[in-house]
């Protein structure tokens, strides 16, 4: 059925981009990503290394600030599916840098509108938008018609994306749809994402590496799914007689306290948590510490809680989620105990998390 298509991926060096990718290739399209210009042209990309040798898949250099560059890639590409995954997407990252943040995320999506309208209007275009949109959340729990608060310039950002992508489908009669995702992890997701930073750590901490994990606000509560259910949502989104916008999440919130205490229990770590605040520690069932909270780790204004409910994904595009939280939270963990222990065995320092 997909067979011939030509489609074309920005962001497909992160975690979405890399399976999104296989499962295109998968399809028999012929796959184009928009790759930023590195110092080092191989740093960063590891997640797509393996698809490199796929003579259907193929790299085009560009940059979401650039319109000039992704009217070239349009141009050349000349494609029938556009996914925008590109983002400055580190919700903290957004307070630091507000203006990057604003530009790639939120412009970038209007530059790509732009250059799909100009160059090939025929294309379908993939909105990622997210559950950041809700913030601090008006009812519980969120579906398509819950209206935005957004918390973050990150958050601030989607909104545009996911308001402009709107109004060039009214506007244009162009497809374009935007996948209001909730949180979805993977053994590929960036270290410095709280549920990476915990399996990570926990693994480092079995193995030796670490004493402890350094944590900010556990009390905070997401809907977690997995990456790979979440890029099948997201081509199912483009094969629809009709563009329309979605909510993809489990339907299930937990604390990133849950979280952490699954992720050490699978390391053989049962956790003890005391104090208050930024003074909460949790000890294993030898009295030792394992982790700290540390105020350079909460946010300036939080999202507290987020659970979707995805009722119309369930009826369209016959979405359902495939694995359970605590399925999750084992394959990442499973993951990096296995990182940890081939770094270990070949005489490398294993990942770390940045601080
Ligand atoms: P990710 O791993 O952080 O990947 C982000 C991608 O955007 C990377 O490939 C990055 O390229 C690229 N990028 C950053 N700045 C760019 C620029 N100026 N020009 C072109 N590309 C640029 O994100 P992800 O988790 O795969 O998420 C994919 C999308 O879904 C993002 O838009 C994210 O905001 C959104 N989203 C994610 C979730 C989630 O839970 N994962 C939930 C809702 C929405 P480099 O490798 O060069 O940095
Ligand atoms: N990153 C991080 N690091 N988060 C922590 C930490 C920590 O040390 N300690 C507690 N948290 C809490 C954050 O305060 C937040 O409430 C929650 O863990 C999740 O943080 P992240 O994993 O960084 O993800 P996020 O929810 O802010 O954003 C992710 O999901 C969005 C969809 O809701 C990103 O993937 C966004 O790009 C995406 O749009």
């Amino acid at each position: 059925m997909s067979e011939g298509k030509v489609a074309l991926i920005t962001g497909v060096t992160g975690q979405d981009g890399s399976y999104l990718s296989e499962l295109l290739l998968s399809k028999g399209y012929e796959v184009y990503g928009l790759v930023r210009r590195t110092s080092q042209p191989t740093l960063g990309r590891s997640l797509i290394n393996h698809l490199n040798s796929n003579e259907n898949f193929h790299l085009i250099n560009g940059d979401l600030t650039d319109q000039a560059s992704i009217d070239n890639a349009f141009k050349e590409v000349q494609p029938d599916e556009f996914y925008n995954l590109g983002a400055q997407s580190f919700v903290p990252e957004s307070w630091r840098s507000p203006l990057m943040t604003a530009d790639v995320t939120g412009m970038g999506s209007l530059r790509c509108l732009e250059a799909l309208k100009r160059n090939k209007p025929d294309c379908r275009y993939y909105q990622a938008g997210s559950s950041e949109q809700f913030g601090e959340v008006r009812e519980i729990p969120q579906t398509e018609m819950t209206p935005f608060h957004p918390r973050s310039p990150y958050g601030c950002a989607k909104v545009f994306a996911f308001e402009i992508t709107r109004n060039y489908r009214e506007s244009y009669g162009l497809y374009a749809c935007t996948g209001i995702l909730f949180n979805h992890e993977s053994p590929r997701r960036g270290l410095e994402f709280v549920t990476r930073k915990v399996t990570m750590t926990a693994a480092r901490i079995a193995a030796g590496f670490d004493e402890y994990l350094s944590i900010g606000n556990v009390d905070a509560k997401r809907d977690w799914g997995y990456a790979g259910d979440y890029v099948e949502m997201q081509w199912r989104m483009l094969q629809q007689d009709e563009p329309d916008d979605y909510v993809i999440a489990t339907g299930e919130t937990h604390s990133v306290k849950e979280f952490i205490d699954l992720a050490f229990f699978h390391v053989g770590m049962e956790l003890t948590w005391e104090g208050e605040g930024v003074d909460r520690i949790a000890k294993d069932q030898n009295g030792v510490v394992r982790v700290r909270t540390n105020p350079k780790f909460f946010r300036p204004a939080e999202v507290e809680l987020l659970i979707g409910k995805y009722d119309k994904a369930e009826a369209t595009l016959g979405w359902k989620p495939s694995i359970t939280f605590t399925g999750l939270v084992q394959m990442m963990v499973d993951s990096d105990v296995a990182l940890v222990a081939e770094a270990k065995e070949r005489g490398y320092a294993p990942p770390m998390p940045p601080e």
